[in-house]
């Protein structure tokens, strides 16, 4: 099985309850979600290698840590991702920015990718996928597929919400990636919703509902 990390913090579990609330706006939703998503990215950071470097204070001269060279590409899943990508970019704003478009079909639940665009140096880069659900993990695998096709080799994937059932698509399919969740749920329902969820992301945050 492939690293999992859900979290069990506080400050988590206290701004997904106003998520999961209906009666919460538009506005106040898409701000949390970007609280939330600066927060998975400290925690996501935790292990990125740092070098020693030389500054000069204004007292003394100093050796300090800092992150190593290596790039980071962010990956928003459209169109929801897009509502963790700003939180992100506070947090790792020397981020380049890929983008991966992916559509639901309704009736099949099945993703289907219609755009994608990504910096040439995916290759070397580590690659943090963000898609606030993971569902069904049809969206994530097929996402990861195409990542994986353009030659990126150290993926993670970051969602607010998901599942056991999503969790075992992708650790089946790409054991090597890394998945973080804000917090897990119990089910998905008969049109791949995640129950109790919070509704449908992508429309909360953009305002379609
Ligand atoms: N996508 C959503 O936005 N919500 C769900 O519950 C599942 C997939």
């Amino acid at each position: 099985m492939g690293f999992t990390h859900i979290f069990d913090h506080p400050l988590i579990h206290h701004k997904i309850s106003f998520l999961r609330d209906k009666t919460t706006s538009t506005p106040q939703f898409r701000q949390i979600v970007n609280e939330i998503a600066m927060l998975m990215a400290y925690e996501i950071s935790r292990d990125f290698p740092l070098v020693t470097t030389t500054v000069e204070t204004p007292l003394a001269t100093t050796e300090c840590k800092r992150l190593a060279e290596r790039s980071v590409v962010l990956v928003p899943i459209l169109r929801a991702g897009l509502g963790m990508l700003e939180g992100f970019q506070f947090v790792l704003p020397s981020a380049s920015v890929g983008h991966i478009g992916m559509a639901r079909n309704e009736e099949t639940l099945e993703p289907e990718p219609y755009y994608h665009k990504l910096p040439g140096h995916v290759t070397e880069a580590h690659v943090i996928v963000l898609d606030p659900m993971l569902a069904t993990g049809g969206s994530a695998c097929n996402a990861i597929d195409f990542l994986k096709s353009q030659g990126a080799t150290d993926i993670t994937f970051a969602a607010i919400l998901g599942t056991d059932q999503g969790l075992q698509k992708v650790h089946e399919a790409h054991p090597d990636v890394r998945v973080y969740l804000a917090e897990k749920d119990p089910v998905l329902n008969e049109h791949g919703y995640i129950v109790p969820g919070l509704g449908d992301a992508g429309d909360r945050i953009f305002g379609t509902v």
